[in-house]
């Protein structure tokens, strides 16, 4: 894997948490403390998603997020005006354009960056004069990821969950075009990261993408947090991350 020079770096989505407390109607679990618990066992960054349904995290979590000292926020969100006021009034640190239907369970396949580009690129350009550091969240596809870069976006999030999803020669495909969009984005100045799906299972094979900079990772780390405690499930999917980091020199130019 050709690295970043500061290595790889782990978003800990704590979406679940809040999706735990919805569920009953109580105040806890919470997701800031959540967040705490992540960056205190060195989570580089808190990722979450404020859905315009609302079903997990809600505005007021983003709000004390943000106000947490020494927490890194990154706001995952559809590009709709009452959101993108919302981004600019709270300035997170960095914000993700995802598409988003109301009928998903999650939020299935990139940010369309091709066909609605007349939409986005006055979003990037809006967040990105509020001094955040904007993200796509796109399929892993030349096209996006050229459409991407036009728009002035300086960071591309590749959409893992095909991969996630893939067996067999299904899954070495998803690696391909994995490995061809990181090239691409990396060319052309992006900061590249990844998300979706991840697991302790799935993640080895990611050692095959080159230049990638930040993982998003949420479901499967608050699944493990439930036998193993939070801050442990962190930790166990940033050994494997080093672990990752390590590939042998001959793997590293695959
Ligand atoms: N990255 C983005 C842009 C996402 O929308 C999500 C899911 O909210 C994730 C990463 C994390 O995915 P998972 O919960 O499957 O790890």
């Amino acid at each position: 894997m050709k690295a970043n020079a500061g290595g790889l770096r782990l978003g800990v989505n704590v979406d679940h948490v809040a999706t735990l407390r919805q569920a009953r109607g109580t105040d806890y679990p919470d997701p800031v403390e959540a967040a705490r618990v992540a960056m205190r066992a060195e989570a580089d960054l808190v990722t979450v998603h404020l859905r315009e349904d609302r079903r997990h995290i809600q505005p007021a979590d983003v709000e004390a997020m943000r106000a947490e000292p020494g927490l890194r926020l990154n706001l995952e969100m559809a590009n709709v005006p009452a959101l993108v006021e919302f981004a600019q009034r709270l300035r997170p640190d960095e914000v993700c354009l995802v598409p988003e239907r109301r009928e998903e369970r999650t939020t299935e396949g990139g940010i369309d960056a091709v066909g609605r580009f007349a939409e986005l690129q006055p979003t990037v350009r809006a967040l990105a004069d509020a001094g955040i550091r904007v993200s796509l969240f796109i399929e892993p596809s030349a096209d996006a990821v050229e459409a991407s870069a036009r728009m002035g976006a300086p960071c591309i999030e590749l959409h893992t969950g095909a991969y996630a999803e893939a067996a067999g020669a299904a899954r070495a495909r998803e690696v391909g075009r994995l490995r061809d969009a990181a090239e691409q984005g990396h060319a052309l100045g992006l900061q590249v990261n990844a998300g979706h799906g991840l697991n302790l299972e799935n993640l080895p094979g990611l050692r095959a993408v080159p230049w990638l900079d930040t993982l998003n990772i949420g479901h499967s780390i608050v699944a493990r947090a439930v036998w193993v405690g939070l801050a442990e499930a962190v930790r166990e999917m940033r050994r494997a991350m080093a672990a990752l980091g390590a590939a042998p020199a001959a793997e590293a130019e695959s």
